[in-house]
Parts: C-alpha cells; structure tokens; sequence
C-alpha cells in the first residue's frame, strides 16, 4: 500500500502523541514527536545558563548555539516508544517536567529555532511513511500532507489527563495549576508570530473528550482505508487517460 504523511496537530495534552503512536505502530510508520524537539532545545537552554532565574531568555545566546544542539530519536523495541537524545544523552523524562513545559513556549516562538527543527522535520519525513504531531504540521512543515488531525478536547479533560502524567511519574501539582498552565501555554502557541496553533483548512476535526483510544484508532483507521481507495481510484482514472 502506498505511504502516506499524516500529520496531527492540536492543543497540548489532547493525547496527539498517543493516538500517533498507536497509528505508527499499527501502519509501521515511523512517529516523529516535534514538541520533544522544542522541549529539548528549551532543556539545553536551561543546561546552558541561557535561562535566567527570571525566566528571561538569551534569544541570540541561544540562536548562536543552536548548531551545538543535536537532537536524535531512538525507538525503544522494549518500551515500544521513541526516545529523545539531545547530544547523546537520553532527556525523554527530563523534556517532560514542569519547568520545561512553562518555558518551552517561549523558546519555540523564537524564528531561528522553528527554522532548524522545520528542517529536520521535513527531513524525517521526506520518505512519507510518517506520523508527525505538533502544532503546525498541516499548516507549515507539510502543508501537502494526505492526511490531517486536528485534535481538541475539554480543558477539564486534558488537565485532568496531564495531571495523572505527572503524577505517575512522581511529580505532585494541584488540578488548578496544571489547568491555568495549560490554559496559558495554548494561549501562548495560538497567538505567536511565527507559525501559530491553527486548524489547517482541510484538517478533521477530532474530539476526543469521550472517545476511547480504541475508538480514536479505529477512527483515523478507517480515514487511511478510505484515503487509499480514493488513491487507487485517482490512478485507475490516471491509467485510464494515459491509454485514451
Ligand atoms: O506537544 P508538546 O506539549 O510536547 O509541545 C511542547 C511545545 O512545543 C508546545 O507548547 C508548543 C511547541 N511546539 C510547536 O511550537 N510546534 C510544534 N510543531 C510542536 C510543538
């Protein structure tokens, strides 16, 4: 079956990564997660002293390192899950804390930044084949893409989902504070300069405040069966034309 790219955007703790997983896994795609890449640049910033107590950025400390950042993937058959390293070391659980989260909107809002990550992701899907999630992936990284998500769900909902990420991994919060940075960080990637939040035109709209993942799956599932039987369709049509 021809590859396609589907690409999945929408606001923060929609569960984007785990539906794109799943689908990876199930159409031996590969899944390229683009918020561990900002997150990863912010965690580098943060290591680097380019993030002072005040929160306040050294934009072009960081635009002049940003060819020491190098930030590669590694799928985990174990885990089953994709695993980011920035400059060789494994920074999947570190990207995920709090203090990454409230700073990386402002790290990924910086032109330069989006403009390396853009390249590399266009280069992680060049051969299709991909799930890509992020925030401006059908708009921007790739407008063609066969297929585009765009997933919202209920604020409560996706609080309440981050809430139990955190918390599984040890990290303590109130509901209220998980929910006002939420709030603030979609606002925040909604309303930046460079390639903002939005639902790209020709995207399908999933809520998923009470879906299953199964659901949500099978959803997407039957789009992609429904896609390849218009492709097939469209080169039978092709065919046709070629022997007239
Ligand atoms: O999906 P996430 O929460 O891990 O993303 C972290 C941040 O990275 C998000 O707040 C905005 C930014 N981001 C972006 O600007 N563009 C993307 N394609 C992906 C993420």
């Amino acid at each position: 079956m021809q590859k396609i790219t589907i690409a999945i955007d929408g606001f923060s703790s929609c569960g984007k990564s785990t539906l794109a997983k799943a689908l990876a896994q199930r159409l031996n795609y590969s899944y390229v997660d683009t918020g561990a890449m900002y997150r990863a640049v912010t965690l580098f910033a943060l290591q680097n002293g380019l993030i002072d107590k005040d929160q306040k950025l050294d934009e072009e400390g960081l635009i002049n390192s940003l060819d020491k950042i190098e930030l590669s993937f590694i799928f985990d058959a174990h885990t089953k899950s994709s695993q980011t390293f920035l400059n060789g070391v494994n920074v999947d659980r570190d990207i995920r804390s709090m203090e990454v989260s409230g700073l990386v909107s402002m790290v990924s809002s910086i032109k330069k930044v989006r403009e390396k990550m853009i390249a590399l992701q266009r280069q992680m899907g060049k051969k299709k084949g991909v799930v890509m999630d992020g925030r401006d992936i059908g708009t921007n990284v790739f407008p063609k893409a066969d297929l585009k998500i765009f997933m919202t769900a209920d604020n409560d909902v996706r609080a309440q989902r981050r809430l139990d990420e955190y918390t599984s991994k040890g990290q303590y919060f109130t509901k209220e504070e998980v929910k006002r940075k939420l709030m603030k960080r979609d606002h925040d990637d909604s309303t930046r300069k460079e390639n903002p939040l939005t639902q790209a035109e020709d995207a399908i709209v999933l809520d998923n405040s009470d879906i299953s993942r199964e659901d949500q799956l099978e959803f997407v599932l039957k789009l992609i069966d429904d896609l390849h039987l218009l492709m097939k369709e469209q080169e039978k049509e092709k065919e046709r034309q070629r022997h007239h």
